[in-house]
């Protein structure tokens, strides 16, 4: 399969190594051009537990090039710049091709729908665990579990193609039915644990230390439940709270992605993890005061960057 990464970031840089390996022909498309030069160059590091892969793949900030013949676009890019890739890609992506967004975060599959439609598109989510150390360079920091589905409708062929694809590259990946129960059982998850680590400076399993951290968990897990209630969504398991503290706990030496943000001192996906709970519960008069506290801190984290 013809797959073109949408975005050299950490788990970009996983599945590019990964896929390739498996024999999928990868080509990276980067939206700064100076550093799909420079990737171009020095080629992809992947660090593991059993050492370092470094592959060349073909990276280009050039859509036309980078899209051609692509038969998957995985869309990898921070959720703040996902309407630009899915313009990106309403322009250059072939015809028939299909677009698998794997990102944290809610409206990234609507988004991607309204750009390409309902059928093109895919929805999943992954606890592959991923780091990236430097422009070019990441590290698969733990396994996890991988699901997709398409944005509307039961798995097709080509989802269980990729499915398979996805197995062979090493990633444990499952066909689901529906995206969007997938990204609200990831949106749980992301907003017990990004915001808190990225407030507090710690790794994830620490939320699970501290009491009153762990409580504070629980209250933005119940609020983010209260919202989704009335869209009857179908978690993936039963017991949600229950299964926040488990992801904590299976990955607690992890740093979470917005913890990494913020040491990195870049923009964070807060707006579209608790941001995104507090705007659902606004239209739908739930209200969500944790979610709010915990979105304003993250984006005072933000503002600060400069010292100010
Ligand atoms: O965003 C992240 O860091 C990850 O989605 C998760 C599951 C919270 C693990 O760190």
């Amino acid at each position: 399969m013809r797959v073109t990464i949408v975005g050299p970031g950490s788990v970009g840089l996983l599945w590019a190594v990964r896929l390739a390996q498996a024999g999928a022909e990868v080509t990276i498309l980067d939206h700064r051009p100076e550093r799909a030069a420079q990737l171009n160059q020095t080629g992809i590091f992947l660090e593991d537990a059993e050492g370092e892969t470094h592959l060349n793949l073909a990276v280009s900030a050039d859509p036309d090039q980078a899209l051609a013949g692509a038969e998957l676009a995985l869309v990898c890019v921070k959720a703040y710049h996902t309407a630009e890739a899915a313009r990106t890609l309403a322009a250059h992506l072939p015809g028939p091709a299909r677009a698998l967004t794997l990102q944290n975060g809610a409206g990234n599959v609507e988004v991607l729908v309204a750009a390409l439609g309902a059928e093109r598109v895919l929805g999943g989510i992954t606890s592959e665990g991923a780091t990236l150390l430097a422009p070019g360079r990441a590290r698969h920091a733990g396994r996890g579990q991988t699901h997709l589905g398409r944005a509307e409708g039961p798995p097709d062929a080509f989802v269980l193609a990729l499915a398979e694809l996805f197995n062979r590259a090493g990633f444990a990946t499952s066909p689901a039915q529906g995206a969007q129960n997938l990204i609200w059982t990831k949106l749980v998850i992301n907003v017990g644990i990004n915001a808190l680590t990225a407030i507090l400076g710690v790794p994830n399993g620490r939320l699970l230390d501290l009491p009153a951290a762990r409580e504070l968990m629980a209250a933005a897990v119940a609020e983010v439940l209260a919202v989704a209630g009335p869209l009857r969504v179908q978690f993936l398991h039963a017991d949600m709270p229950a299964q926040v503290e488990q992801v904590a706990a299976r990955t607690a030496a992890n740093i979470s992605s917005m913890l990494q943000d913020v040491r990195a001192h870049r923009r964070t996906e807060v707006e579209f993890i608790n941001g995104a709970v507090c705007r659902r519960g606004a239209e739908m008069d739930v209200a969500t005061p944790v979610n709010r506290t915990l979105t304003s801190l993250v984006l005072a984290l933000e503002q600060g960057y400069n010292g100010s």
